[in-house]
């Protein structure tokens, strides 16, 4: 009979030297980005407590950005590669660049994603590549989740890594306080340091890779 030689721990694949280490030698460069840009919209509240709450951990350094304000145009470039691109696409795709984690914030929309992410996608390419990439969602009774499984095939394409736990938030309405506060702020914290812990865990494992490449 055929024995493996694969260990455990190399099925599994041994943590980063930086996890190990039990801190990064520098935080986690992670950009959140707010989708949804209607009028109105809840979005801001989880994503202003997100951020919040990665701002409270020394292993990432957090930077935003709300789709609402980025103005990307609608409609994509055209097959010229010499086109120059928008100010407002270069801006931001100079920062999906830099980012070393991203995480999207996103409703659910007739049981998928929002045409402004999409869109936000769809303007970049190797911006995204080799990304752990986050999910915080919000909506009826199923938080969305609807809308982040949609999302997971085209960030493949990316070639991102999207991470297991989802930071959703179901019946949203119930979820935040008159001020943005979680109703349940322990149960929160909890899931959001899970969430974060995943992310890092990635963020670190791709630093690393990149690093060994480049030697
Ligand atoms: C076009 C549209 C479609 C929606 N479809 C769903 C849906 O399929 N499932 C759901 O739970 N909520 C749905 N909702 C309700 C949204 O979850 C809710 O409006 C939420 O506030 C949207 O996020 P936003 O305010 O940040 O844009 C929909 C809302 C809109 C505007």
């Amino acid at each position: 009979m055929a024995t493996s030689s694969w260990t455990a721990s190399v099925a599994l694949g041994d943590p980063p030297e930086e996890v190990r280490a039990g801190r990064p030698s520098s935080p986690v460069r992670t950009l959140l980005m707010t989708a949804s840009i209607r009028t109105d919209r809840f979005g801001p509240v989880p994503a202003a407590w997100v951020a919040d709450h990665a701002r409270q951990r020394a292993d990432l350094d957090l930077e935003t950005v709300d789709l609402a304000q980025a103005s990307l145009p609608f409609v994509l470039s055209g097959n010229d590669p010499d086109e120059p691109l928008p100010t407002s696409v270069t801006t931001l795709g100079s920062r999906l660049a830099a980012a070393e984690a991203v995480v999207v914030v996103t409703p659910v929309y007739n049981r998928g994603y929002p045409a402004s992410l999409k869109n936000a996608i769809d303007w970049f390419d190797h911006e995204w590549a080799r990304t752990p990439v986050g999910f915080v969602s919000y909506g009826g009774r199923t938080g969305g989740v609807e809308a982040v499984e949609q999302l997971r095939p085209i960030f493949v394409e990316l070639r991102t890594m999207t991470i297991r736990p989802v930071l959703s938030f179901p019946n949203f309405w119930n979820c935040f306080d008159a001020h943005g506060r979680p109703v349940d702020p322990d149960g929160a914290a909890r899931a959001a340091d899970a969430f974060f812990d995943e992310l890092v865990w990635w963020a670190l494992t791709m630093r690393q890779a990149r690093a060994e490449v480049s030697q």
